[in-house]
């Protein structure tokens, strides 16, 4: 092997390994809740699905994702804090593909548009932030009002 291929070879093994570990650290963190009721509009999930429970120790994660039969793609519910909550379709406003949706963004696999968690713009092709859903919650559950 001579020393370009030598180059070649190894830089892309560092880059494939980078990869995979973003990669396994992003899919650890996505959670897709099933448990969920969708009655006149409203969404309701419990905020217990919010937390899990790995090796006794308990983790509260950043953000779910549902799939309600009524909407043609996926919507993510973050949790900013205790008392803020924002619920995005991830659905592309550039050209409509899937977002994949990160602890601190949604990725577009398309063009490479970014949101935060509040669905506003942060990286172009997109012009426009994602379309939101009104989300309010009490002690138990939070309710997601789609229209
Ligand atoms: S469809 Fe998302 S950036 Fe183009």
């Amino acid at each position: 092997m001579n020393r370009r291929n030598f180059i070649k070879s190894t830089c892309l093994t560092c880059v494939s390994s980078v990869g995979a570990i973003w990669l396994l650290q992003a899919c650890k963190s996505t959670k897709h809740v099933s448990n969920f009721q969708y009655n006149q509009n409203i969404i309701t999930i419990q905020k217990t699905e919010f937390i899990t429970v790995k090796n006794e120790k308990t983790i509260q994660r950043k953000f779910i994702v549902i799939k309600p039969d009524s909407l043609p793609f996926p919507i993510a519910v973050y949790k900013l804090n205790d008392n803020d909550y924002k619920t995005s379709l991830l659905q592309c406003s550039h050209q409509g593909c899937e977002l994949s949706p990160y602890e601190t963004t949604m990725v577009c696999p398309c063009h490479g548009a970014e949101f935060n968690t509040k669905g506003e713009v942060t990286q172009g092709p997109a012009e426009t932030n994602l379309k939101t859903f009104i989300t309010t919650y009490d002690n138990d559950n939070i309710y997601i009002q789609i229209n």
